[in-house]
């Protein structure tokens, strides 16, 4: 109630953010999951919300609090993600800032696995369904906007490039990851935004200022 402004510009539109880690279960007690805080995806459905945005946040498991003023559906797998992205009501936008585990265990097991003296567990791998892709190349009732995001260790602006054209998603928020960036797991980011006109390199800054700018620019390509 605080967050969402009345006449702010987003008054109005539906924007759905997946933000977080999804957990993919090996069995009850253990996991496969990439590194990921929250921090950015939360981030930005609070500034989307405090633009005047209706916000469905659709988190897999983070430590980070959801922000106020939005609605909130928590998920654990990426097949959960997608199910829960494709039953929200039709959306303007659509931001895709969860770091989804890109394989399951397709032989995940419904009890324990025991160090039983019996080998090595043996791990099946199946893929996981693209949730941005899926959304972006959608026939019907694709959001007019669809970003992604882009988590990269080299050639960080050619790999968001192709990522962009391989998805059909409208703009892709890439980052470099790599470990001396120190931007894994801190405070800040630094990215650059990539849509059909080229790429734009934005300062390092805090990742709730990157989120303000990000939802600025929502804000101006829907008006
Ligand atoms: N994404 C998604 N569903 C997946 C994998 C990724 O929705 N199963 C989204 C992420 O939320 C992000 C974008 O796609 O917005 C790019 O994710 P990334 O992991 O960088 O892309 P991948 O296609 O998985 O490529 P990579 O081999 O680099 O992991
Ligand atoms: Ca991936």
């Amino acid at each position: 109630i605080d967050a969402a402004l009345s006449d702010g510009p987003l008054n109005g539109k539906h924007i759905v953010v997946t933000s977080g880690p999804t957990h993919e279960p090996i069995d009850p007690v253990r996991y496969i999951a990439n590194r990921s805080s929250g921090a950015q995806g939360t981030a930005i459905a609070a500034a989307l919300a405090t633009l005047g945005a209706t916000v469905t946040f659709v988190t897999g498991p983070a430590d980070m609090p959801p922000p106020k003023g939005v609605r909130v559906i928590r998920v654990q797998t990426a097949q959960e993600m997608l199910e829960a992205v494709q039953a929200a009501d039709k959306a303007d936008a659509a931001v895709f800032a969860a770091a989804v585990a890109d394989w399951r265990v397709a032989n995940a097991g419904a009890n324990k696995i025991k160090k039983d003296g019996s080998g090595l567990p043996q791990l099946e791998f199946a893929e996981n369904p693209d949730i941005l892709a899926t959304v972006a190349q959608m026939k019907e009732g694709r959001p007019p906007l669809v970003i992604g995001f882009a988590a990269e260790t080299d050639d960080v602006i050619a790999h968001a490039t192709a990522k962009r054209a391989r998805k059909g998603c409208d703009w892709i928020v890439a980052n470099d990851v790599s470990p001396e960036t120190g931007i894994m797991g801190g405070s800040e980011n630094a990215v650059t935004l990539i849509t059909a006109d080229g790429s734009e390199a934005w300062e390092r800054m805090s990742k709730s200022a990157v989120a303000q700018k990000l939802a600025a620019r929502i804000a101006e390509a829907m008006s």
